[in-house]
């Protein structure tokens, strides 16, 4: 299900900002966790209107939610504070999104049947916005028939469901059937409230340093950490494009959405990427691609001489050049890292390789931080993204590539 929120996207880190959220919250013991969402949500500027069941309110008292809410709570269809009586349809109306963290098993299966016997489950049923579910139950309860049944139901009406996890539950058992972290439900409320600006397109990105073996245990290689092309990655899945991430030697966790081709040697990342270039509307060069390898890699371990050792280097193929000159080229993104004369060098880079949009940054600034500076140069000229975390810079860049990148499609259609 593609939702398109109707807000214009901010480049700012607080991206959920001026929304607004109806956190359902139903009688599980993971309803504690709840009090946290509320505060990371409340915190990134999201108006949120909390709604309990019943159950909730013998795990976590409303006026724990409320003061962290800073908003009424509601917990019964007959609220007197809501004039006409509907709180149901009062609480759903402009909402962007509706999530029920903790969702008990009875919860999900009143929604998977369209049962509507209170405020919660009534204005889930009487909203026009997307549905978030965050399961938290003991792992028979998750593993029963039933639920499960009403699980893949909600699935197939368009719910979108968060977890659960796995590990340690409150009734002394370990197995499936814990809610999701606080930060993890906000990590993925923020994700889907982005807006859609990649819809339909294919990305193709490369990360991550590339390793060149001289024998069989080194190699050469650099500090890259794989962070800003990971970041990216996630943000343009976010902004709901297909995306393909050939990646380097990195230590990060890849973005399950994605599809990632594990690669060591630059020749390997070239081959990926010519696998993978035709079909791409965008290629995003993040790779700090080695520009030499080994001529010959040596089989065995060489042996330590009191002799000097000579290898020879040879220069690697350039990537991002490569795919730039195709017949028809992806709209191609590269990244310059420098130590000096950033903005000469870079815009050097962009017009040598022919991309329309070079990302300059400070090599000494960037490698494995986590955050940084950018600058863009593009046809339009210079501009210089502020120093911030990676992942918000990246979400910067891929609504900046969006731009570029329909304004590019529209002139040559
Ligand atoms: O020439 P330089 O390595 O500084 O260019 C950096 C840009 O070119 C980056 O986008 C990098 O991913 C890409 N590149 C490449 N293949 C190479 C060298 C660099 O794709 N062999």
């Amino acid at each position: 299900m593609v939702y398109t929120p109707t807000l214009c996207f901010s480049c700012e880190s607080g991206v959920t900002d001026s929304k607004r959220i109806v956190l359902g919250i139903t009688g599980g013991i993971a309803a504690y966790k709840a009090a946290e969402l509320v505060r990371l949500l409340v915190k990134d500027g999201v108006e949120v209107r909390v709604v309990m069941t019943q159950a909730a309110c013998g795990f976590i008292t409303p006026a724990t939610l409320q003061a962290l809410s800073n908003k009424p709570v509601f917990t019964d269809m007959w609220d007197a504070r809501v004039s006409d009586n509907m709180a149901h349809i009062e609480l759903s109306r402009g909402t962007d999104l509706i999530v029920v963290a903790p969702a008990t098993a009875d919860f999900l299966a009143k929604l998977a049947n369209g049962l509507a016997d209170d405020l919660l489950s009534t204005l889930s049923i009487a909203r026009e916005c997307p549905l978030l579910v965050a399961p938290a139950m003991n792992r028979q309860m998750w593993d029963n028939k039933a639920t499960q049944r009403n699980v893949a139901q909600l699935a197939r009406d368009g719910v979108v469901i968060l977890g659960p996890a796995s590990g340690d539950q409150a009734c002394g058992e370990v197995g499936m059937g814990r809610m999701l972290e606080a930060q993890q439900i906000f990590n993925e409320i923020n994700s889907f409230l982005q807006p859609k600006l990649l819809a339909g397109s294919n990305v193709l990105i490369t990360a991550g340093p590339t390793f060149e073996a001289i024998d069989p245990v080194r190699g050469i290689t650099n500090r890259s950490s794989g962070k800003m092309g990971y970041a990216i990655a996630r943000a343009a899945l976010d902004a709901g494009a297909k995306v393909t991430l050939v990646s380097g030697p990195t230590n990060i966790d890849v973005p399950s959405a994605a599809h990632v081709e594990r690669v060591e040697s630059t020749n390997e990342m070239f081959t990926a990427v010519k696998k993978h270039a035709n079909a791409a509307d965008i290629f995003i060069g993040v790779a700090a691609v080695a520009d030499y390898r080994v001529e010959k890699t040596s089989k065995q371990k060489i042996k330590k001489t009191n002799r000097d050792l000579n290898l020879k280097l040879v220069p690697n193929p350039d990537i991002l050049a490569w795919v730039a000159a195709l017949p028809k080229p992806p709209f191609c993104v590269g990244f310059a890292a420098e130590s000096q004369k950033l903005h000469e060098y870079a815009d050097a880079k962009r017009r040598r390789k022919k991309v329309p949009l070079m990302v300059a940054n400070l090599a000494q600034d960037a490698i494995g931080a986590d955050d940084n500076e950018i600058t863009l140069l593009d046809d339009s000229g210079i501009q210089t993204l502020p120093r911030a975390p990676k992942t918000v810079l990246a979400r910067q860049l891929v609504a900046y590539i969006a731009k570029l990148y329909s304004s590019d499609k529209t002139r040559i259609s």
